[in-house]
């Protein structure tokens, strides 16, 4: 990689695991990090080859790409006169290019939902960049972003909006039910076993065997012999409409999303 530059405007939760896993990956990346309180920016320059910046003024207009970080709803108030060439990636929940292009005054806009795995490599990276951008500027951010994870490419960004609930806020669901299994077995075990770990065990060993050529649901069916143990669970999850539950969610999430991309 050569010595790419980086401006990244916001260093929360998702700027900040970005940079890392691709200041990690990649330490002769040069990051300029600008965010309004200062102090995660600070934080973040220690860990990874970085400049953080006390004003939005010192960024400079020169830099390889820029990341957008924050949260859709700060946008307004948010303002920097990039150069007319720019390439800038926005990690902006539902935010529509056409949105961003008015609002900055340039062509050369991406849009990509990674999710919190990203920091550790392993993120579902959501790619999306239309004809603004040649070739090889595309080969040269889908080589930085492998830093942290896998990419897929959107064909349009609709398709990303509709699969942001999946991967972006999927680990989150994922969480969400670990959290239950743990919280189950500490009450009908009393706190006897360390939940906590098996639990974890039990969802790490689960995503491995999804990485084998095997369907989801052929790997749920060798789990399941008829009139077993995993059998009964399975029943009160279908007779109570689980998928029907999910649909309900991943639809609210992407009227969600449409409604930040207003
Ligand atoms: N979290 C996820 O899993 C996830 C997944 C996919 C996409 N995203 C997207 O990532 C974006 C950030 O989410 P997050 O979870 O990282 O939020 P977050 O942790 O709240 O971080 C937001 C950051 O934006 C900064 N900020 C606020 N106003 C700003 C401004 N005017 N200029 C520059 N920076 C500004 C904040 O600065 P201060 O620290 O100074 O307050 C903070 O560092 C969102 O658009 C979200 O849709 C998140």
């Amino acid at each position: 990689m050569t010595k790419l530059k980086i401006g990244l405007f916001g260093c929360g939760n998702m700027g900040s695991a970005l940079a890392l896993a691709i200041g990690n990956t990649f330490p002769e990346i040069e990051f300029f990090l600008y965010t309004p309180s200062q102090f995660k920016a600070i934080d973040l320059a220690k860990k990874i080859n970085a400049k953080a910046l006390s004003t939005l003024n010192e960024m400079p207009r020169d830099l390889n790409w820029y990341i957008i970080a924050f949260k859709p709803q700060s946008l307004e108030d948010f303002n920097f006169n990039f150069h007319e060439k720019a390439k800038l990636l926005s990690v902006l929940a539902g935010v529509k290019i056409s949105k961003l292009q008015e609002h900055f005054k340039i062509k050369k806009i991406a849009r990509l939902m990674p999710n919190t795995p990203s920091s550790i490599g392993l993120g579902a990276n959501l790619l999306y960049m239309d004809s603004a951008f040649h070739s090889d500027e595309e080969n040269e951010l889908r080589e930085i972003l492998k830093a942290s994870g896998k990419i897929f490419k959107m064909g349009s960004q609709k398709d990303l909006d509709l699969t942001t609930a999946f991967s972006g806020s999927g680990p989150a669901l994922v969480f969400e039910l670990a959290r239950i299994f743990e919280e189950e077995l500490t009450i009908m075990t009393q706190g006897r076993v360390p939940a906590r770990d098996i639990i974890a065990q039990t969802f790490l060993g689960s995503a491995h065997l999804m990485q084998s050529e095997n369907s989801f649901l052929d790997l749920r069916n060798q789990v399941t012999s008829k009139k077993g143990v995993t059998h009964e669970a399975l029943k009160v999850l279908v007779d109570n409409d689980l998928q029907g539950l999910f649909n309900s969610a991943f639809s609210a999430a992407y009227k969600r999303t449409l409604e930040l991309s207003e």
